[in-house]
């Protein structure tokens, strides 16, 4: 495997960022999980929008243009011969001693991008069964919208996730109200039909797997609506999935204790994971 570290493609098993890194010491940095479908990059321009974005937020310099980047991001893919997986993007404040106020402006920041294949089939098994999630206050600080690399509750709750026998964690607020998982959008539908979401403005990361799956919903003229929802809700719901990148959509069939109607993936789901990537670029 080969990963691009600073303007050099070297083995990944030699890949090695300095102990001075700002993403090490501080978390200073952003990132971008994109999933890669037939050797194409999915929702590519979307991801590196958000990157931008990311970067402008903690004002970290950009570190070349989109096009390089999306260039560099092709020759990590045809490095590693992956035609299914993920590209991982990376970039930090850069190097520097260690100090909490910003490097002086010559210091540039540091870019890694790796790449992995995943067998698609293995998602598809997991989308079949559909997935359990447990739910956890929601202890992160209030700039989620930033996609940054600094993701300790994340971690925790995965792990809270995992020792429980269930795949993903729900951020709840202080209302009650489920914000997203610790790496995905959540998502249900009400007993009515009607797909809900919770706002991108309040508390969550605009996940670009959300922004398309809103095209899909548009495109086929689906009821939708953009509001918060309770745990209470979410267990009455008909249908609960999750999206993320490499996830598309995935069936949630059991919220804490509680099992999502009958237990099994619902219908709604499933079609759109069915019809997602003719609608995703
Ligand atoms: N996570 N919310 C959080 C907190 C996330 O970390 C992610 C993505 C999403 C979904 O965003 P998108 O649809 O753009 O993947 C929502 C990536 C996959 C990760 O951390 O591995």
């Amino acid at each position: 495997r080969i990963a691009y570290v600073n303007g050099r493609y070297t083995p990944h098993s030699e890949a090695c960022v300095h102990v001075e890194d700002r993403g090490y010491q501080f978390s200073d940095g952003v990132y971008e999980v994109c999933e890669i479908r037939d050797g194409h990059l999915i929702d590519e321009t979307r991801h590196l929008v958000r990157l931008e974005r990311s970067l402008d937020e903690l004002r970290i310099a950009r570190p070349m243009t989109r096009a390089a980047l999306k260039c560099v991001l092709r020759e990590v893919l045809r490095r590693n011969r992956v035609r299914d997986g993920i590209v991982y993007l990376q970039v930090t404040r850069g190097v520097s001693r260690r100090d909490h106020i910003f490097p002086p402006t010559h210091v540039t920041p540091a870019v890694v991008v790796t790449a992995r294949s995943l067998d698609p089939s293995r998602s598809s098994k997991a989308a079949e069964q559909g997935i359990s999630v447990i739910t956890l206050p929601d202890n992160r600080w209030d700039r989620v919208d930033i996609k940054a690399v600094s993701l300790l509750p994340n971690v925790l709750a995965k792990q809270a996730a995992k020792e429980a026998g269930a795949k993903e964690a729900w951020f709840v607020d202080a209302d009650g109200y489920v914000t997203e998982g610790a790496s995905t959008n959540a998502w249900i539908v009400t007993p009515d039909g009607e797909l809900v979401t919770r706002p991108a403005e309040q508390g969550i990361l605009r996940g670009v797997t959300r922004t398309t799956l809103i095209d899909v919903l548009e495109k086929k003229g689906l009821r939708f609506v953009e509001r918060p929802f309770t745990v209470e809700e979410a267990k009455k719901a008909r249908e609960a999935f999750i999206t993320a990148a490499t996830q598309i959509t995935m069936p949630v069939v059991r919220i804490d204790d509680t099992m999502v109607a009958d237990g099994k993936p619902g219908p709604v789901t499933q079609a759109l994971r069915a019809v997602f990537h003719d609608v995703a670029e």
